[in-house]
């Protein structure tokens, strides 16, 4: 069956690629979102996703079966306003997962992310199922989530699949995360060639393009449950970059770029997070692995950016 997904929170970041991608994959697909993105290729409804009602009407009037949740404050915009954070990113993910319990949809999709965990989680290769005490209100947010639907999948009432995202790399624009600079400094290198960077030069953090975060969901989404051996988020990684090792890629790849460094409250976040992580488990699960490396991710991506 062609199945019919709604996606929230589509006007962001990664929103317009899983529109694509899921077309593409022969799926109907309803973008929502409290804003509009003009690239948006498909039907388009305007939808806070606290408003249950509305949520409730346009499930029926579309016949949705399936939805991928995104609608979400990100890291750093998150420090700015902790608790409407907790609100949009908790009482969202509840607000939805009612829905789904009301309308008998019995799959969603929702991205966790590398904020869950902090600096009790051996930083430097984190595990899947690792010790975790986040360090900023998005991190403490998606947690929280994580735990609801390990409950909501362990007493199947809703089927809740989740990766947990590195930095994605698009050419869309970023939406206030710590990870922002690594598209920044791309569209800065096809414009000005001077970019002022908010993490020092040697802030390693993981990284992967969005056609691989992409695959990796949809291939999760589609799998049988019983391949699955776990029932909260899966870690995913491809590979792992700093400011400084970027700006070698972008030269190396023929663009000139200056760069300065103003560090901000952003280093801290970034501190707290994984250098790397281990993704064993979605490999094996779901027989994946990622298509781009960093010097394919950064030529791809450029190419891409219009000005
Ligand atoms: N971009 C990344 O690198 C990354 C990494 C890890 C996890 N994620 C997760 O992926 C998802 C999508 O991220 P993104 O980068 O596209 O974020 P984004 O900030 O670009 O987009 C989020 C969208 O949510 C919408 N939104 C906010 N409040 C809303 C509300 N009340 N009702 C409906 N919509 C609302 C916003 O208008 C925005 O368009 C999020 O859950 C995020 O936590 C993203």
């Amino acid at each position: 069956m062609k199945n019919r997904i709604l996606i929230t929170g589509a006007s962001g970041q990664l929103g317009e690629f899983f529109v694509k991608s899921l077309i593409q994959d022969n799926n109907y697909v309803l973008a929502t979102d409290i804003r509009e993105n003009k690239s948006l290729d498909c039907d388009f409804e305007f939808f806070d996703i606290f408003n249950f009602e509305m949520g409730d009407q346009l499930i029926k009037k579309y016949k949705i079966n399936q939805v991928y949740n995104f609608a979400a404050i990100l890291s750093a915009k998150g420090e700015k306003d902790p608790l409407l954070t907790w609100e949009i990113n908790n009482a969202g993910f509840i607000n939805i997962a009612r829905l789904c319990l009301k309308n008998d949809i019995k799959k969603i999709f929702w991205p966790s992310s590398i904020a869950v965990f902090g600096h009790n989680s051996n930083l430097d290769f984190v595990k899947n199922d690792e010790a975790m005490l986040p360090e900023t209100m998005y991190g403490v947010s998606k947690l929280a989530c994580e735990k609801v639907m390990f409950y909501f999948n362990s007493k199947n009432l809703i089927d809740i699949r989740s990766i947990r995202f590195p930095g994605i790399v698009s050419n869309s624009e970023p939406g206030g995360g710590t990870t922002d600079y690594i598209i920044d400094m791309l569209y800065h290198a096809k414009k000005e060639k001077n970019y002022t960077c908010f993490l020092k030069e040697n802030a390693f953090l993981p990284m992967m393009h969005i056609d691989d975060a992409i695959d990796a969901s949809i291939k999760l989404m589609k799998i049988d449950k019983s391949s699955l051996s776990k029932r909260s988020p899966y870690n995913i990684s491809s590979f792992e970059t700093s400011p400084s090792r970027w700006l070698d890629l972008i030269k190396s790849i023929g663009y000139d770029l200056k760069m300065n460094y103003k560090v901000d409250y952003r280093q801290k976040i970034a501190d707290s997070w994984p250098k790397k992580v281990d993704d064993t488990a979605l490999r094996k699960d779901i027989k994946w692995s990622p298509k781009y490396n960093d010097l394919e991710t950064a030529k791809h991506i450029i190419n891409l950016i219009q000005l």
